[in-house]
């Protein structure tokens, strides 16, 4: 039984706000906190570099949470690379994959501005980028549009699963069967998918998955994960401490992954509070969380629908994310009064993703979106919110 009531006391900031964001970021529960303080306070040292037992314990706690990272992932831990966040992890491939001048990149329009400059930057080392458009309004890539846009050229597709500006979920088992029938790489943007919906990499079989701790995978901000199915392909576009085994004269010789990938000191709390935020999504169930993010956010979309000074976008089977408007109000002004006057959080503006919010032809939306601990009753603050702004706009 899914015991929402007990979930949120493990947010204390709920108490005081309707927290309505969590696509930006979500709150952090209390265990996930507790054990980055327990770093700090009990065993603090660098990772992988050291022979003392701080070292040592540091090491062990970080591998730890990879290991849990990549179970919860169904991926293998040496493919499993810690990053900052999404765009991070995005940026690295772009950055370390073998492109030529002539290859191809075939994207969509409906992508985070993560998903496409790191793309559209290529352009400068004679990279083509091809952007494929949603069917209509709903924000909805076929697979077909994607397999009509590869040519013998094409690289790479890279896509994202849950669009935050729609919220709508993309096939991507399929698009990634499409590109691999074509000998193109996939690379999927998990930001908004992970942590949100039962996710197996091995089955998805995609050649890249970004996505971020920070989001529904409830680890701290600063934290972010990247698979890569073939390591060995890439050669990391950023070296340094922990990544090389040898260095002779002017030769070096790296790590196997992950380390070849982690240059530097990382995160070393944030890693090991996402691994704690793994077992605590573990403990409620991931499939438990999707029926109750898809469950309110559909019904807050069919009611918000009914209204008739307010204009929805994204499909009605949707994940937890509502784009709307208030007909003769700006998003901010939206977003500014329900904060002003009930406390409720929700996003405006162009959601990092000014192609798609050119593609619905409007300057910004309000964005209000779920996670494992928004409830019916914060449902009905939202609705009596935006109902009442009909005196404002009349
Ligand atoms: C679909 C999508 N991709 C990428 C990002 C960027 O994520 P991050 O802030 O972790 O880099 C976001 C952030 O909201 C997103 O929604």
């Amino acid at each position: 039984m899914y015991d929402v009531h007990a979930i949120r006391k493990d947010f204390p900031v709920l108490s005081h706000v309707v927290y309505l964001d969590s696509t930006a970021t979500t709150q952090t529960p209390v265990p996930v906190v507790e054990a980055m303080n327990e770093y700090f306070y009990e065993y603090a040292g660098n990772h992988g570099r050291g022979a003392h037992r701080l070292a040592r314990e540091t090491t062990n706690r970080y591998e730890d949470a990879r290991e849990k990272v990549a179970a919860f992932l169904k991926a293998e831990p040496s493919k499993t690379i810690f990053t900052k966040n999404t765009s991070d992890g995005i940026n690295l491939i772009a950055n370390s994959f073998p492109f030529e001048a002539g290859d191809q990149i075939v994207t969509t329009l409906i992508e985070h501005h993560s998903n496409l400059l790191p793309w559209l930057r290529l352009q400068k080392a004679g990279v083509e980028v091809k952007i494929v458009k949603p069917e209509g309004p709903e924000g909805l890539i076929t697979p077909e549009s994607i397999e009509a846009a590869l040519t013998d050229r094409t690289k790479l597709v890279a896509i994202t699963q849950v669009s935050n500006v729609f919220g709508s979920v993309q096939d991507v088992s399929k698009v990634t069967k499409i590109a691999h029938k074509n000998g193109v790489k996939l690379l999927v943007d998990g930001a908004q998918s992970a942590g949100h919906m039962p996710l197996d990499l091995s089955a998805l079989n995609c050649d890249f998955f970004a996505t971020a701790g920070h989001k529904g995978l409830l680890g701290p901000q600063g934290t972010g994960v990247l698979y890569i199915k073939e390591p060995d392909l890439l050669e990391s576009a950023s070296l340094g401490g922990g990544t090389v085994s040898e260095v002779e004269g002017l030769d070096y010789v790296l790590e196997p992954s992950p380390a070849c990938f982690e240059a530097g000191t990382p995160n070393i709390p944030g890693v090991i509070g996402l691994g704690r935020a793994i077992e605590y999504i573990e403990e409620i169930g991931v499939s438990e969380i999707e029926k109750h993010e898809t469950q309110l956010s559909r019904e807050a979309a069919a009611r918000l629908s009914e209204m008739e000074h307010v204009e929805v976008y994204g499909p009605e089977k949707r994940a937890g994310v509502i784009p709307f408007n208030v007909c003769g109000l700006h998003a901010h002004d939206v977003a500014l009064i329900l904060d002003q006057s009930r406390k409720i959080c929700v996003r405006s503006g162009h959601h990092c993703a000014i192609p798609s919010i050119k593609f619905l032809k409007v300057g910004s939306t309000v964005r209000a979106s779920f996670a494992l601990y928004n409830t019916e009753e914060e449902i009905e603050l939202l609705i009596k919110a935006i109902s009442d702004l009909k005196a404002l706009v009349a």
